[in-house]
Parts: C-alpha cells; sequence; structure tokens
C-alpha cells in the first residue's frame, strides 16, 4: 500500500505547561569549510547541551555558510544564540527571522545537520538569497523547506509514512 508522503504540518509538536516556545533563525559565514572536525565538534556541544535544555533545530552548511534554525524557551534560545555569534569558528552573524511559536517544527532533532551539495539547487539558492528585509513568507518558506529536507532525509524511519 502506497502512503502518503508525511508532512511537516502532520509532525509539528506542541507542548504544554511550558514556558514560551521560540524559534530563531540565523545566518552566518563558516570560518573553515564543511568536512572538517570542526562540525563534528558543534554537533558533539550542541547534541549534548541542546539536549539538556529542551532546545531542537537543524544546522544547514554550504562551502561558505551556516544557517541555523533553533527552537525552545526564549531566553534558553537567546543566550544560546549569544554564545554562538562570538563563536570563532562562524563571523558575520545575521539574525534572520524570530518570534514565539505554538509548535516545535523540529522536535526530532537535537540539532540536526545537512551539508548542501554542490548539486542541489532551489532550497540552497532560496536560503543563500534570504536577509533579514526578506519578506516573512519566504522565512517562512525557507524554515518550512528546512524542516521538511529534516523529515525526508534525517527522520527516524519508524517515524515515516
Ligand atoms: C554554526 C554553529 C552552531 C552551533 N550550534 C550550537 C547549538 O545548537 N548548541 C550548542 O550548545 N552549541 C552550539 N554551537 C557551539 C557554541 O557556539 C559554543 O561553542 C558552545 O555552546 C560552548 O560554549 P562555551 O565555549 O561558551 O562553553 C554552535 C557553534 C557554531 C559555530
Amino acid at each position: 500500500m502506497k502512503h502518503a508522503k508525511t508532512k511537516v504540518e502532520d509532525i509539528t509538536c506542541s507542548e504544554t505547561g511550558s514556558a514560551m516556545l521560540f524559534r530563531l533563525l540565523y545566518k552566518a559565514k563558516a570560518t573553515y569549510p564543511p568536512y572538517t572536525f570542526h562540525d563534528l565538534d558543534i554537533l558533539r556541544a550542541a547534541t549534548e547541551f541542546n539536549g539538556a535544555n529542551q532546545i531542537t533545530g537543524f544546522l544547514v552548511r554550504s562551502q561558505h555558510e551556516y544557517v541555523q534554525v533553533l527552537e525552545g524557551e526564549r531566553s534558553a534560545v537567546l543566550d544560546l544564540v549569544q554564545r554562538i555569534a562570538r563563536d570563532q569558528r562562524l563571523f558575520d552573524y545575521r539574525d534572520i527571522w524570530s518570534d514565539k511559536i505554538e509548535a516545535r517544527m523540529f522536535s526530532q532533532w537535537h540539532m540536526g545537520y545537512h551539508i548542501i551539495g554542490r548539486q542541489e539547487n532551489g532550497l540552497p539558492h532560496r536560503l543563500n538569497l534570504l536577509t533579514v528585509n526578506s519578506a516573512p513568507s519566504l522565512k517562512q518558506r525557507a524554515i518550512h523547506e528546512l524542516a521538511q529536507l529534516a523529515l525526508e532525509r534525517y527522520s527516524e524511519p519508524s517515524l515515516q509514512q
């Protein structure tokens, strides 16, 4: 039997009784290229800290850039991005979008990770064009596409339809 494709809407995860949920998207230039131990170190720290602090999200990197979505309690996310923005492994940090949210879109990943391949187009191009001045609909679309990518490529098999 053929199952319908899982959509982001099907996996949003709301929480009750918790502090205000918040999501933030930023972009920054990467100091080092992908496929070095630097990203492994970042992911190790992120998995440990985010796991202990109910922070979820996704980190995408291209040759020269990071784009990261972070979700969690507002002050926890804001404290973390202050640290990230000072990290020497990135520069030219820019907040693109942040707001309170009703439900997580990245609840499966304390920090998902994807390296954009040279032959990928579409989403990487749209991420590349994204700035703080982009239309809110474009920012929402980018977050949505990241969630769809995470779901399609990095989801637990048991959660796939
Ligand atoms: C692109 C990028 C993303 C990062 N994401 C996270 C993250 O999600 N969670 C985290 O704890 N640290 C993350 N870090 C690492 C932090 O910047 C920092 O090194 C770590 O939190 C340890 O902080 P400390 O050295 O001040 O103790 C990231 C670093 C970079 C460069």
